[in-house]
This record gives structure tokens, C-alpha cells and sequence, in this order.
């Protein structure tokens, strides 16, 4: 599993020339034959830059599965077969580790009307944000929601619940015991603040008893996105700037998405 992970690594050095040159000079520890070794960051920029996406892993939970994501990465093109270079193929759910939901996720007539992916707002999903942390022994009720007073006009929030404290997301075997919205924690969210970007620490934004239900009270505007199975751990709560970035899948309801947030 290592071998196969570390492939999409070198790929993505080989392919951003400056990025790893940096990457040599000052994040690498020698072996003992002296050959460079990528190391892994959460953090960048002594502290100011926090890697809040997962990294893609086959143990990482999946949608109601007991056994993780399973393999979704292949090397159908390698230069050890004699090809001239390596060249993976990947076939991932879209909603995946951490992700986004477009419309069209729940509600069918946005999906035919194309409301995917590649329509999601840019500015909703860059721009200041706040973190904060979620009372640990309830979902996100109207009465959490009130309890937070998040000020009016704040637009961007990212909920740290106990799913993190669980550490749901590094748990192969998916469980429906995780904290989200519920219905009316929802409603509460859209009618009384200014929120359009919602960040959540596990798989759903809401609850497994609302699963339905709360999602459609989010999608119904179209103005409110949705990211899902945020890294929030090791994080200070406050204020940065965050920055998300979908791929533009043609078509799809859903996309793995790469956050960051800058203090
Ligand atoms: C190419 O893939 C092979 C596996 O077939 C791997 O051992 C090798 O390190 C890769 N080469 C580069 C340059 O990434
Ligand atoms: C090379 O090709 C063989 C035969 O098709 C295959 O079994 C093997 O997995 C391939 N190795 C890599 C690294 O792609
Ligand atoms: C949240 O709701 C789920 C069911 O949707 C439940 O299993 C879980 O225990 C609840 N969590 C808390 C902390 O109340």
C-alpha cells in the first residue's frame, strides 16, 4: 500500500518543477544511501499555512463501508514495464475524503439543470473564515446554532465537532455515529446568519438521522456550499483565510477538494 501511495507523490513533483525544487533543498532527511525522501506536511510557512484536506489514503472511511475506500489508484503505465513514464489511473467516488457537494447532490432538477461542480462559486469557497469548535455532546441543533452566536455577516464557517476528537476520518470502518446537522440546526443556519460556505470534520454535513433532510434545507438556495470531511485537527480556532478549490468535474455533483486555511 506505501509503494502505491507514494506513486501519485513523485508524480505530482515531476510535473511542478519549481515546488519540488523547494521541496529538496529544505523538507528533505537523508537515508542511509543518501537518496532524497519526501517529507509529509500538515502545516507550511512556519505555522501560518494549515493543510485542512485529507490525504487519500485505501484505509480512509468511505460511505457506509466497513473496509475503507479501497484501492483506487493503478500504475497501468509504468517505466519499469518499459513505458517511457509513469502514468496512474485513479477511479475515486466523488465524494470522497474531503469534498464538496453541488446542488445536484439531493435534489434531482438541479442535477438536470446542471448545477454541478464547476458551477460552484470560487468566491463563497475563498475568502475569510472562521473555525470554531461545536459543543461536544450534541449534533448541530438550532440551539447549537444559537449557542455560537456567530456574528451576522461572517460567511464562511468551519464546524469542529467531536467527529474530530473520534477521529472519525482516520477510521477505515465508517460510522453512522457521527455528529452533523440536524434538520433544524440547518433551517436555523440558512434563515439567521450570513453563511454560504459550511465546512464539516466527517464524511456528511449532516447527521445520519437527518441525512436527507438537512442537506436539502442547504441545497435549496443554491447560494450555500457544502465541504465535507474538512482535517481540522491541530488547528487553533479563529479566524484565517480559507481556500478551496473543486475540480471542474463536467457534470458532477460532487469532487474532491483541496483546503487550506492561512492565518
Ligand atoms: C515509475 O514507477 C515505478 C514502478 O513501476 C517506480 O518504481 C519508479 O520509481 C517510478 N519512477 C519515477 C521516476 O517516478
Ligand atoms: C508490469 O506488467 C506486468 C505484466 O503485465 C504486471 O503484472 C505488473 O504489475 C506491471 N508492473 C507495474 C509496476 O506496472
Ligand atoms: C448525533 O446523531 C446521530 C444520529 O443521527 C447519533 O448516532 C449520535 O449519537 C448523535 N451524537 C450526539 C453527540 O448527540
Amino acid at each position: 500500500m506505501t509503494k502505491t501511495m507514494f506513486l501519485p507523490l513523485l508524480l505530482l513533483h515531476q510535473s511542478t518543477a519549481a515546488a519540488s525544487t523547494s521541496v529538496s533543498t529544505e523538507c528533505t532527511v537523508s537515508t542511509m544511501d543518501d537518496y532524497p525522501v519526501p517529507v509529509r506536511r500538515e502545516v507550511y510557512g512556519d505555522g501560518r499555512i494549515f493543510d485542512i484536506s485529507h490525504r487519500y489514503t485505501m484505509d480512509m472511511p468511505s460511505w457506509e463501508r466497513k473496509d475503507g475506500l479501497g484501492r483506487f489508484l493503478w500504475l497501468p503505465a509504468s517505466m519499469k514495464n518499459g513505458s517511457l513514464a509513469n502514468n496512474s489511473l485513479m477511479k475515486l467516488p466523488t465524494h470522497s475524503g474531503t469534498h464538496v457537494d453541488a446542488p445536484g447532490h439531493m435534489i434531482d432538477r438541479y442535477f438536470d439543470a446542471g448545477f454541478d461542480v464547476d458551477t460552484l462559486d470560487l468566491e463563497v469557497l475563498n475568502g475569510p473564515a472562521l473555525l470554531v469548535d461545536v459543543p461536544r455532546d450534541s449534533n448541530i441543533t438550532a440551539k447549537v446554532m444559537e449557542s455560537l452566536k456567530i456574528p451576522k455577516g461572517v460567511r464562511r464557517v468551519l464546524f469542529r465537532t467531536l467527529n474530530t476528537d473520534r477521529r472519525l476520518m482516520f477510521k477505515s470502518e465508517y460510522d453512522s455515529s457521527y455528529v452533523g446537522f440536524t434538520t433544524e440546526g440547518a433551517r436555523w443556519l440558512v434563515k439567521n446568519t450570513d453563511i454560504k460556505l459550511v465546512g464539516v470534520d466527517f464524511l456528511s454535513v449532516a447527521c445520519e438521522d437527518h441525512m436527507v433532510s438537512a442537506h436539502l434545507e442547504f441545497f435549496e438556495s443554491r447560494e450555500i456550499i457544502l465541504v465535507e470531511g474538512l482535517k481540522l485537527d491541530d488547528v487553533p480556532t479563529g479566524i484565517y483565510n480559507v481556500h478551496c478549490l473543486p475540480l471542474r468535474l463536467l457534470g458532477a455533483e460532487g469532487s474532491p477538494i483541496r483546503c487550506i486555511l492561512i492565518k
